[in-house]
C-alpha cells in the first residue's frame, strides 16, 4: 500500500487520542455500527481531502465500515495531525497522504495521489478534490457517483464552478444542513480558534481589545467566545444585516481601519480575501495579533506585510513577528492559515460528531440516489438533518415535547385565528 505520513512510528499515540475523540461522537458511532451491519458502500472507491484530525480518523473508519474503499489526503498543509495520519496506516490500512507543514507542490501531489485512486465519491473541505477532477482528471466523471463538501468556502467555490456549468455530477453541500453550520463553524470555530490563538501566544484575553472579521456563523462564535474570556470585542462587517445583528448582540461595530487602531487581537473568518491589508497594518499598535480561521490563507495580505517590514523574526512556534520600519511589531499567527488547526486541534470532536454524521449520511445519499439527482450543489434532505439532530439530543440525554395531534393541525392551518 503506498501513503505519504511523516512518521508511522507514531500510530500508537494517533490511535490512542483517535479513541478518546470517538467518546465524544456517539451519532456518528450510531451511523458507524449500522454500516457494518448494511454494508451501503461496498464497492465504492472514496478519496477524501479532509483535515487529518482524529474526529476525522473517525469518519474515515466509519466509511470502511460501509464497505467504501477508502483514500484520505490533506485539506490544508498545516492541519494535519501526524500522530493520526500514521495511525490510518498501520492500524486501518486506509492510504493516508498528509503531512504536517507539507509545501504547496507536495500538497498538490497528495492530492493528484488522492485522484488516481479513481474514486467513484470524493469528499472535500474546500473543493480541492472536484476542482482537480474538473481542471485535470475530467476521465473520472463517468464513473463519479458525486461529491460532499464539508465548508462554506467549499460550496462557494462550487456553486461559481455550477454558475459556469463546468460542475457535471451532483455535489452534496453538508455545510448548508443545520446540524453542520449552526453547530461545527459557530460553536466547534468559537472554542477552537480561541484555543488556537491561545496556545500560539499564552496571552491573556482578559480586558484586550479583540476584533472579529465577520459575523458570519464562524465569526460570531469567535466574537461571542473572546467576550466571554472577558475582551472587548469589536466585529467589521460588509453585510448591513450582519452588522446589524452584531451591533444589537452587543458589539462594537466599525469598518476595520478603525478597528484595527484599537486593536489587540484581529481574528478574521469571512471566506473573503484582504479583509486585513496594508492600510490596517499601517494603523494598528506595537504588539497587534493577527489570525485568520477563514479556510484560505488569503484573508489576511501576507505580501503586503512583508514588503512593509524590515524584519521578520519567530519568538514561538506559530508566531510569524513582522518588524515594520518605525520599529512596530506585528504578530502574524500560524502563517494566516486556519488557526483553531494550525496551533491547536481543530474542533472539538462533539460537533464533528454531528459535521461527519452528515459526510456518512451524504455519502450513502450519492450512492443510493446515483443517476437520479441532477448535476450541481445539493443540500441533505431536511429529514435526514433532522434525524441527526434527534440523535444527538438523545445522546446529550435532552427529551423534548412531542407536537400533539391538535397543535399539527393548528400548525399546518390558516382557518382558526385570535
Ligand atoms: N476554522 C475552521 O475550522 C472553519 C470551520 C468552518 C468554516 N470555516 C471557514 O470560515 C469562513 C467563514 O465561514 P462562515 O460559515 O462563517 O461563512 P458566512 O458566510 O456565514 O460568514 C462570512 C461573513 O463574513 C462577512 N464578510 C465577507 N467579506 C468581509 C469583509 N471584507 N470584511 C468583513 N466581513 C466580511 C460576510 O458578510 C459574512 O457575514 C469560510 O472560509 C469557511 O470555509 C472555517
Amino acid at each position: 500500500m503506498k501513503y505519504d505520513v511523516k512518521d508511522i512510528n507514531l500510530a500508537e499515540q494517533g490511535r490512542k487520542r483517535m479513541e478518546w475523540a470517538e467518546q465524544e461522537m456517539p451519532v456518528l458511532r450510531l451511523v458507524h455500527e449500522r454500516f457494518v451491519k448494511e454494508r451501503p458502500l461496498e464497492g465504492i472507491r472514496l478519496s477524501a481531502c479532509l483535515h487529518v484530525t482524529t474526529e476525522t480518523g473517525n469518519l474515515m473508519r466509519t466509511l470502511v465500515a460501509g464497505g467504501a474503499d477508502v483514500l484520505l489526503c490533506a485539506s490544508n498543509p498545516l492541519s494535519t495531525q501526524d500522530d493520526l495520519a500514521a495511525a490510518l496506516v498501520a492500524f486501518d490500512n486506509i492510504p493516508v497522504f498528509a503531512i504536517k507543514g507539507e509545501s504547496n507542490e507536495v500538497y498538490y501531489q497528495h492530492i493528484i495521489a488522492a485522484l488516481d485512486h479513481n474514486p467513484h465519491i470524493t469528499m472535500d473541505d474546500g473543493a480541492d478534490l472536484v476542482s482537480g477532477v474538473l481542471k485535470q482528471r475530467t476521465d473520472l466523471i463517468p464513473s463519479m457517483y458525486g461529491s460532499t463538501e464539508e465548508t462554506t468556502t467549499g460550496v462557494i467555490r462550487l456553486k461559481a464552478m455550477a454558475a459556469d456549468g463546468v460542475l457535471n455530477f451532483p455535489v452534496i453541500a453538508v455545510n448548508d444542513s443545520d446540524t453542520k453550520h449552526l453547530f461545527d463553524n459557530r460553536y466547534g470555530t468559537g472554542q477552537s480558534t480561541i484555543d488556537g490563538v491561545i496556545r500560539a501566544t499564552n496571552v491573556l484575553l482578559a480586558g484586550k481589545t479583540f476584533v472579529v472579521g465577520g459575523y458570519g456563523f464562524c465569526s460570531r462564535g469567535i466574537a461571542e467566545r473572546a467576550r466571554g474570556m472577558g475582551s472587548n470585542v469589536i466585529v467589521t462587517e460588509v453585510d448591513p444585516v450582519r452588522a446589524l445583528e452584531a451591533a444589537m448582540d452587543g458589539y462594537r461595530v466599525m469598518p476595520m481601519e478603525q478597528a484595527a487602531a484599537l486593536a489587540d487581537f484581529i481574528v478574521t473568518a469571512t471566506g473573503d480575501k484582504h479583509v486585513i491589508d496594508a492600510a490596517d497594518f499601517a494603523a494598528m499598535k506595537d504588539g497587534c495579533i493577527i489570525a485568520n480561521s477563514g479556510h484560505f490563507n488569503v484573508e489576511i495580505d501576507i505580501s503586503a506585510l512583508e514588503k512593509m517590514s524590515v524584519e521578520k523574526r519567530q519568538p514561538r512556534a506559530f508566531v510569524d513577528q513582522y518588524i515594520l520600519q518605525d520599529g512596530r511589531k506585528i504578530n502574524l499567527l500560524g502563517e494566516g492559515r486556519l488557526i483553531n488547526l494550525a496551533s491547536a486541534e481543530g474542533h472539538p470532536s462533539a460537533v464533528m460528531d454531528m459535521s461527519f454524521a452528515n459526510q456518512a449520511l451524504a455519502s450513502e445519499f450519492l450512492v443510493k440516489n446515483k443517476g437520479k439527482l441532477a448535476h450541481g450543489v445539493h443540500a441533505l434532505p431536511k429529514e435526514l438533518d433532522r434525524e441527526i439532530a434527534a440523535l444527538k439530543l438523545k445522546a446529550m440525554g435532552l427529551a423534548i415535547d412531542i407536537l400533539t395531534p391538535e397543535q399539527d393541525h393548528y400548525l399546518n392551518s390558516w382557518q382558526e385565528g385570535t
